[in-house]
């Protein structure tokens, strides 16, 4: 397993293209299953969890074939990825292995296509995940309401349709808000169902509304996408189309914390900005200064923190996914900051490692209460997951000393290239490859 030594203490500036969502690229690999000809995606980011995704689709009879990468856009940024082109070979197949779906939970997002494409889905039951209980009975509830059979067999969710998924009106939502993945299964699924499905209780996501704009290009008819009531009339065939990823809104997140944690700054290429409006107003009131051009988000700090309170909440509220790297900025605020975590409330493995780089932080069921140190020191760490990796590696770009952090395959899931791209922009960062 590759770890990250990092010296902290450089002040990042320069230029960082972000890449394209991984968890939009993610479903919408899925919905390609649902396509007669060939699909080409643009801006498919180069990660593990998209390698997982492209080997599943490629066993459930999709051949995937990615195109060069470009040349590097300026200077020392690295080059990222060609274009993907996806086209169904094969529809015999219906199982979603365990093998798969042990790496990558986002593997679900083949049971809506599986089921309204060819009828069957088998899909695996994602176990216990790092940051909480997550469940899928939404998702199942809401291809149900489709007409879809299910049953659990050998850890199997196996579901069936008798004819065609029939539309229907229903609510979606669950005790934690709205889902995610689960809007996007069944928005998936209605999409070739027979007549008109009305999603209340939808998720508003980007990436919900990304995958609505890739089935409408293949020829659904869909609306209300972004806003909670997703108005969906099925169609009896989709075809292959060309589509652009949109940006990956956490990644843009993340560096813009990093700029604010090194004192940096940064001109982040290719953004959109008017994703991250509840993270802009959190990371203005900690004094952190950010404009906007065009695709560009410029980020810089001068280097007092504010405190504040942040609860994570379904967008447009501030993500679940940036919390343990906002928990890491704050660390160095001036007081007390408090983040709750509503959506996944279990999520604060980060908590104990920053704690070892010396930040002063104390939970309390679903709330974390941080007093702001004066400095952070490196320290040998451990990645738990995806985001808590990352919310580890800017605490070790400011930390004074070495960090070592361990198990960084967790970070390699989800974003592209990154010791590459802060190299860049000046950190002290090399992967130590394992022997
Ligand atoms: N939930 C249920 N039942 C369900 C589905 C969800 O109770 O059937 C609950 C969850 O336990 C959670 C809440 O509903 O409390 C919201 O979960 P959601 O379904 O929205 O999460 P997801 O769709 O499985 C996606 C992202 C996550 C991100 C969440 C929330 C992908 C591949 N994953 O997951 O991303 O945290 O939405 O925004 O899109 C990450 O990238 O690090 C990551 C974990």
């Amino acid at each position: 397993m590759d770890s990250f030594l990092i010296r902290g203490g450089s002040r990042l500036k320069g230029k960082i293209e972000i890449s394209g969502s991984k968890n939009s690229a993610l479903p919408i690999l899925a919905a390609c299953l649902m396509g007669e000809g060939k699909t080409t995606l643009h801006s498919v980011p180069r990660l593990s969890d998209i390698d997982s995704m492209i080997k599943l689709i490629g066993e459930l009879g999709c051949h995937v074939y990615r195109h060069d990468a470009p040349s590097a856009v300026s200077g020392d940024a690295p080059a990222l990825n060609g274009p993907l082109d996806i086209e169904v070979t094969d529809k015999k197949q219906c199982e979603a292995r365990y093998d798969i779906v042990k790496t990558m939970r986002a593997s679900i997002c083949v049971l809506g296509p599986l089921l309204a494409a060819r009828g069957k889905a088998i899909v695996s039951i994602p176990g216990g995940c790092a940051i909480g209980d997550r469940p899928v009975d939404l998702h199942v509830r809401g291809l149900q309401k489709l007409g879809a059979e299910f049953r659990t067999e050998n850890g199997n969710i196996v579901g069936e349709v008798k004819g065609r998924l029939k539309g229907c009106r229903m609510y979606l939502g669950g005790a934690q808000g709205p889902t995610v993945l689960g809007t996007i299964n069944v928005m998936c699924a209605a999409a070739l169902a027979e007549g008109e499905t009305v999603l209340v209780g939808a998720a508003c996501e980007p990436e919900v509304v990304d995958c609505a704009e890739l089935l409408i290009k293949m020829g659904a008819k869909i609306k209300g996408h972004g806003t909670p009531e997703i108005r969906i009339e099925g169609v009896e065939k989709l075809s292959g189309t060309q589509h652009r990823i949109i940006p990956d809104r956490i990644e843009c997140g993340t560096f813009m914390i990093a700029a604010a944690i090194t004192n940096g700054e940064l001109e982040l290429k290719q953004c959109n900005a008017d994703h991250l409006i509840a993270v802009s107003d959190r990371l203005d009131e900690v004094g952190v200064k950010m404009e906007r051009e065009n695709g560009t988000m410029y980020t810089s700090s001068v280097r007092r923190l504010n405190t504040v309170e942040m609860t994570t909440q379904p967008y447009p509220g501030f993500p679940t996914d940036l919390q343990a790297q906002l928990m890491a900025l704050l660390c160095l605020g001036d007081g007390i900051s408090v983040i709750t975590e509503r959506i996944f409330p279990d999520r604060f493995l980060h908590v104990g490692e920053l704690n070892r780089m010396g930040a002063r932080i104390r939970k309390e069921g679903p709330t974390a209460i941080i007093q702001g140190v004066k400095e952070l020191h490196g320290a040998p760490v451990m990645a738990s997951d995806l985001r808590a990796s990352a919310a580890l590696v800017l605490a070790a770009l400011v930390a004074k000393g070495t960090t070592r952090i361990d198990r960084v395959y967790h970070i390699d899931r989800g974003y592209e290239k990154i010791e590459q791209k802060l190299r860049a922009v000046g950190a002290d960062i090399e992967r130590v490859k394992e022997k």
